[in-house]
């Protein structure tokens, strides 16, 4: 796994956070959002990563990827240890960029296809494995260590970095996610798959099938933190979503030093 190589890109408001003078607080904190699947995590994190200056790791397109490689070699997704070896032997990096990231797997461009149905249902069955999601975390927490990072996925605030700075929980009303994700296919068929590849009804079997998986496999099922922010988006628009967010970010920065400057005497 190499780490990102234009940083700058995801950081076009340039941000910069004083040292901080409260035990505790880092001025470059981990960032997890957690929750199932259309809960708007990426596109969340992805304004995160922008408003502070972060980078935005989105952890489910290096499950996709893996899934990728795994279908390319006819594997079944059931066996870990043939999965295991095609991991030992994948090289799969991710870029963050202003609105997502691009995935590169053993250094090509998959970032489209990594989004198709058939990846889709993949990643979610190669993802219950125990030993491969230990080794996933380790590059995921490899990726984060400098911190300064909004990292999206299922257990970035429960195992990849249970002391993240900020938890943010994402949830939403499967019909809500459905249809949403059912929009996004239809407005943004370069990064999703067709418009006419899923029906609504199809979309929402999925996303209740993939939960399911996500929710009750035994290895860091989909579960809020003790410690997270659980945000409900079922009734809440984008820009409320987006506020609470930055609100619970802005809370954990360091404070600015000059307001703790004493005043001229
Ligand atoms: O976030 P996503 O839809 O791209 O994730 C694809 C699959 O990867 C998802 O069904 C579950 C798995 N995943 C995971 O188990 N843990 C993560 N941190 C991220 C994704």
């Amino acid at each position: 796994m190499s780490t990102p190589p234009d940083p700058s890109s995801a950081r076009p408001f340039g941000s910069r956070f004083a040292a901080s003078a409260e035990a505790g607080k880092r001025d470059r904190p981990v960032i997890a959002i957690d929750g199932p699947a259309g809960a708007g995590k990426s596109t969340l994190a992805a304004h995160l990563a922008r408003r502070f200056g972060f980078l935005n790791l989105e952890t489910g397109a290096m499950y996709r990827a893996l899934a990728l490689k795994a279908i390319e070699n006819d594997l079944d997704f059931d066996e870990e240890a043939p999965l295991l070896t095609l991991a030992s032997q994948t090289n799969i990096a991710l870029e963050p960029h202003r609105d997502g990231n691009r995935v590169l797997l053993d250094k090509q461009d998959v970032s489209r296809r990594v989004r198709d149905p058939d990846v889709t249902a993949a990643a979610s069955r190669v993802s219950i494995h125990p030993q491969l999601r230990a080794w996933m975390v380790a590059q995921q927490r490899a990726l984060g260590l400098a911190g300064g990072v909004v990292m999206e996925g299922r257990d970035i605030g429960t195992a990849v970095f249970p002391d993240a700075e900020v938890k943010i929980f994402l949830d939403a009303a499967p019909e809500v996610r459905g249809s949403r994700r059912f929009q996004q296919n239809s407005i943004a068929p370069i990064t999703a798959a067709p418009p006419d590849a899923l029906t609504a009804a199809a979309i929402l079997r999925d996303l209740q099938e993939r939960d399911s998986r996500d929710r009750n496999r035994v290895d860091s099922p989909l579960r809020p933190a003790v410690d997270a922010n659980v945000i409900d988006s079922t009734s809440l628009t984008l820009t409320e979503v987006i506020d609470r967010a930055e609100e619970l970010v802005r809370a954990h920065l360091a404070p600015d030093p000059a307001r703790h400057t004493l005043p001229p005497t």
